[in-house]
């Protein structure tokens, strides 16, 4: 198992947190998270590189100018994904970002996504960025603020059941106009209902899955790159739904593999806007 929480339980607690005590974290967190992005770092074999950044020592308008105005609050930490402009993989950084995502929660932190809400160009200033790298992603660490919502997983589900679209819109079986109902997703309804959770950028929840069989196609089903982003987004989403999707299944005992079909594989016709990426095939 990738952690030593169930990921679904993770999955369910973690929301992103945007304001947070102003409090030393614990050094001893500090160190467990450094030796994750070690370890995620020397088997990574993509240009993307992820590191911890302290900022305890800064005055506090140096760390306000780091988070944007109205946005982060409270913390002095946070965790940077960089990625090189010319060797762009999105979808494994997506990926790994969640999964350091997924590490925090587990740790007791909060998190949350920053594709573009900080000081991109005042961060990269503090770092060694070296040849064509760049700030791609971050997330501020720490403890959550106050939050009346330190309740049990299902009730915080609960709770944000209502900013997920529903399994209609999301997961289809065998053509796009045919809805998945959850008793046929069967052995797969957690691993997909573990997508419906996941976070994206301004909550656009882009995933298309289609069943066919065995199969899992994976799709982006809306605007996929903006041009005030670094990165396409899209793709970056595509890694975040492969990692919740993937972590879920392993924990479930269900066996699969990933592969991306040539155009001669793929036998489905699709809506105008859906994008294929990738395939889950169950191997159980
Ligand atoms: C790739 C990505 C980029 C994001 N960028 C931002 C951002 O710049 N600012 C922000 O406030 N939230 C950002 N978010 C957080 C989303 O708004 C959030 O995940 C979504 O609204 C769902 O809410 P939840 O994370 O609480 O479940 C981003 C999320 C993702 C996945």
């Amino acid at each position: 198992m990738e952690f030593s929480r169930s990921v679904m339980d993770l999955t369910k607690e973690r929301v992103s947190v945007r304001t947070y005590e102003e409090q030393i974290i614990d050094p001893e967190k500090l160190g467990k998270i450094e030796n994750y992005l070690q370890k995620l770092n020397e088997g990574n074999t993509t240009k993307d590189r992820y590191l911890l950044f302290n900022m305890e020592n800064f005055k506090d308008e140096d760390v306000k100018n780091i988070w944007k105005p109205n946005v982060i609050k409270g913390t002095r930490y946070c965790i940077i994904g960089i990625s090189d402009k010319k060797e762009m993989s999105e979808i494994s950084f997506g990926y790994d970002f969640e999964k350091i995502i997924l590490y925090a929660t587990e740790l007791g932190l909060g998190t949350c996504w920053l594709g573009g809400a900080f000081n991109r160009d005042g961060l990269s200033k503090h770092l060694n960025l070296n040849g064509e790298e760049f700030v791609n992603i971050i997330t501020p660490i720490g403890y959550e603020k106050d939050s009346f919502r330190f309740m049990p997983g299902a009730m915080n589900l609960a709770f944000r059941a209502k900013s997920r679209k529903p399994w209609k819109v999301l997961f289809h079986h065998n053509v796009p106009e045919n809805p998945l109902s959850e008793e046929e997703a069967g052995d797969y309804k957690e691993p997909l209902e573990m997508v419906r959770q996941a976070p994206s950028g301004f909550n656009r929840q882009p995933w298309r899955i289609l069943k066919e069989n065995q199969k899992f196609h994976f799709f982006i089903g809306i605007r996929s790159s903006y041009g005030f982003l670094p990165h396409d987004l899209g793709k970056i989403e595509i890694g975040i739904a492969k990692c919740h999707f993937e972590l879920t299944a392993k924990e479930k005992g269900l066996k699969g593999r990933w592969k991306a079909l040539g155009d001669h594989e793929q036998s489905f016709s699709l809506p105008n806007k859906w994008k294929y990426y990738i395939t889950w095939i169950d191997e159980s």
